[in-house]
């Protein structure tokens, strides 16, 4: 008894909690940035988990921790826990950067991880065989790489014959609708999923919260017309 009545003491302790609103949903560009992603604000203390934290540069929502802070998340779906995110690290612009890399490096921050939902981008570079590698396309790039869409993200690991005269990068996309280039490809983005830590926000929500951070970022609440509550929305105050 007595721990379960420390718990709530510190969930009811006055000023241990910052403004309420300070962590309430927030716009940023066309993102509404809502449980578990967090906006971060200059001064204010942290409304969540790292992982999670976002920066709005101007009209884009950025990933604190991603691959030098760069990666733009551009859609949220709270439901299948997962989210499209644009790797601003990339060649958006014309699609030759000045050396290719692995875009899955660059994510090593669980728990995120990159949804098998996502096609790949296989692009070939530093070659020391003159031709086309069969199957895929030129860039228009100065230095001579080439490219195709490969499946499902993960299966070139499966894939046989590609040359071994190449160096190979692959980069997630969620696909290429016909006669697209891959830069618009990638400047749409890919899937990236989370995995859950329990179904508590699903419950809060069905009872009517909002699921939130616990007042000091860390751990959970809901957010209820009545006030914050541990778990769910009609729980008696103890
Ligand atoms: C916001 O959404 C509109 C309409 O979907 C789109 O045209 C615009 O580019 C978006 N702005 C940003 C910053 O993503
Ligand atoms: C933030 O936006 C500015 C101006 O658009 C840009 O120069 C800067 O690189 C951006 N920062 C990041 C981390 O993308
Ligand atoms: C989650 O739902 C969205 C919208 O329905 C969908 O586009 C996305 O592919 C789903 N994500 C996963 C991991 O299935
Ligand atoms: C070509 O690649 C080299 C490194 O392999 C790089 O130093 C150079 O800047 C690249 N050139 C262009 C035009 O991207
Ligand atoms: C490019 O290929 C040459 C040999 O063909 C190799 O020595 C060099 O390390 C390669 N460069 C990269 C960046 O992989
Ligand atoms: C490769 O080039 C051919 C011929 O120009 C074109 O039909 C095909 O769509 C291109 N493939 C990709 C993946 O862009
Ligand atoms: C990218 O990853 C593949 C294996 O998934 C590996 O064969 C390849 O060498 C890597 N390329 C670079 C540029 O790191």
């Amino acid at each position: 008894m007595i721990p379960l009545l420390l718990i709530f003491a510190s969930f009811l302790r006055p000023g241990s909690a910052a403004d309420p609103l300070a962590c309430s949903p927030r716009a940023c560009g066309n993102l509404s940035i809502a449980y578990p992603f967090w906006l971060h604000e200059d001064g204010q203390p942290p409304c969540g988990s790292p992982s999670f934290q976002l920066n709005c540069n101007g009209s884009q929502a950025l990933l604190s921790r991603s691959m030098f802070g760069a990666y733009q998340v551009l859609q949220v779906f709270p439901k299948n826990s997962s989210f499209i995110a644009v790797d601003n690290n990339l060649p958006l612009d014309n699609g030759c950067p000045k050396w290719w890399f692995n875009i899955s490096l660059g994510v090593g921050l669980s728990p995120f991880v990159i949804s098998s939902k996502n096609r790949e981008l296989l692009v070939l570079d530093n070659c020391s065989k003159q031709e086309t590698p069969p199957g895929f396309n030129r860039t228009s790039c100065a230095n001579e790489s080439f490219y195709r869409l490969g499946g499902e993200y993960g299966s070139h690991r499966k894939l046989a014959g590609l040359p071994p005269a190449c160096r190979l990068s692959v980069v997630p996309v969620l696909g290429v609708p016909d006669g697209d280039s891959y830069v618009s490809s990638m400047r749409q983005g890919f899937l990236l999923e989370w995995t859950v830590p329990s179904d508590v926000c699903p419950k809060c929500e069905a009872s009517g919260g909002q699921c939130r951070y616990a007042n000091d970022g860390t751990g959970f609440s809901c957010s209820c017309d009545d006030g914050l509550r541990p778990d769910k929305c009609g729980e008696s105050r103890k």
